[in-house]
């Protein structure tokens, strides 16, 4: 086991906490994917995930909280629709950018004047960020916890995978298994009159017009040009992916569990839904660079919910490294 590696008592959460007070860095999961979490108003402490991952620095980072109580911390406008998304999808896969307010610095928003926040629905992350705010913690600052432009990890292993060269001894990975939701949180800019969906995850823009009675506008490219997952080359692994081969003998492949796997081709997964395709792309990418495969051949899910995120990724990561 790695030195890193902390599994989830209640004497490990404990002392999460307290790496996380005294500015170390702790790794955590989510239902979307694991988080590489930081004190989100210890500026030093959050300038060490940007060296641990390699990230810019003018990328904004997402500031978790433990409920939506906790909002008006962070941000200084909250318009109605942003409560009635906050009020049916938190806890849950949805991150809403706000009109920062003055305890979120230039060092967690990259600069800008508005504020990520996301309240995610997993028990660990609940458990941590519910005991950092009992000793006073505003909120923790958290990208995936992935090198920079690399596949965000789904499980605790691949976090080590990912950064163990890059922690330091005092920092910590709370394993939690694997990720349910397997792609990251859909990003949703409430500072105009009208959401706009900056990056698609799980919630879908059907649910957030449901939710908020209001058209969802999508984003895309260059407008969104600060959100480092929309990035044209992101969610790389070191293989190539291809969107629209047939594969050929030692290529990967991952496609619908219908899909039969042509001769000498080696079969990374078989997802039965667009679910479970989320669920399982991330780790199928990663055991195609741990088997050293050159090549990986992906057939899309056709779907407009969640199959609209992975697809997204998919582009991305098909755009390389
Ligand atoms: O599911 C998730 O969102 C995961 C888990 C750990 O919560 N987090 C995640 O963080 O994917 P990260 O940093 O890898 O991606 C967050 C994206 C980045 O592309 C960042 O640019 C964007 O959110 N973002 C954060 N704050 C923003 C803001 N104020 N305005 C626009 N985009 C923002
Ligand atoms: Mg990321």
């Amino acid at each position: 086991m790695s030195q890193f590696l902390s599994n989830c008592t209640a004497d490990a959460m404990a002392s999460a906490v307290k790496h996380l007070i005294a500015g170390d860095l702790v790794a955590f999961p989510t239902e979307t994917v694991y988080g590489l979490g930081a004190d989100a108003s210890n500026a030093k402490a959050v300038a060490r995930i940007y060296s641990v991952k390699g990230r810019p620095n003018d990328h904004p980072l997402i500031v978790h909280i433990a409920s939506m109580e906790r909002m008006g911390d962070w941000a200084s406008e909250v318009p109605e629709y942003a409560i009635a998304l906050a009020r049916k999808f938190w806890p849950g896969p949805m991150t809403l950018v706000l009109k920062r307010s003055e305890l979120a610095g230039d060092f967690v928003t990259g600069g800008q004047d508005t504020v990520g926040v996301r309240v995610p629905d997993h028990v660990v992350a609940l458990a941590l960020l519910e005991a950092f705010e009992k000793v006073g913690g505003k909120g923790v600052a958290a990208p995936s916890a992935n090198r920079f432009g690399h596949v965000s990890p789904t499980t605790a292993a691949a976090v080590v995978e990912e950064l163990a060269d890059h922690l330091s001894k005092d920092d910590l990975v709370l394993d939690g298994g694997a990720c349910a939701v397997g792609v990251e949180s859909t990003i949703i800019d409430c500072t105009g009159l009208l959401p706009r969906v900056l990056r698609p995850g799980a919630l879908s823009t059907a649910m957030i017009e449901e939710a908020t009675g209001l058209n969802a506008v999508s984003v895309d490219g260059v407008d969104a040009i600060r959100v480092s997952g929309s990035l044209e080359n992101h969610y790389a692994p070191a293989a190539k992916v291809l969107l629209c081969e047939v594969p050929i003998v030692g290529q990967g492949f991952i496609a619908h569990k219908d899909i039969e796997t042509p001769s000498g081709v080696i079969r990374l997964a078989s997802p039965i839904d667009d679910e479970e395709f989320a669920q399982m792309l991330y780790s199928a990418l990663r055991e195609a660079d741990a088997r050293g495969l050159a090549e990986v051949v992906v057939v899309q899910p056709i779907g407009v919910g969640i199959g609209v995120a992975i697809r997204d990724r998919l582009a991305r990561a098909a755009n390389g490294r």
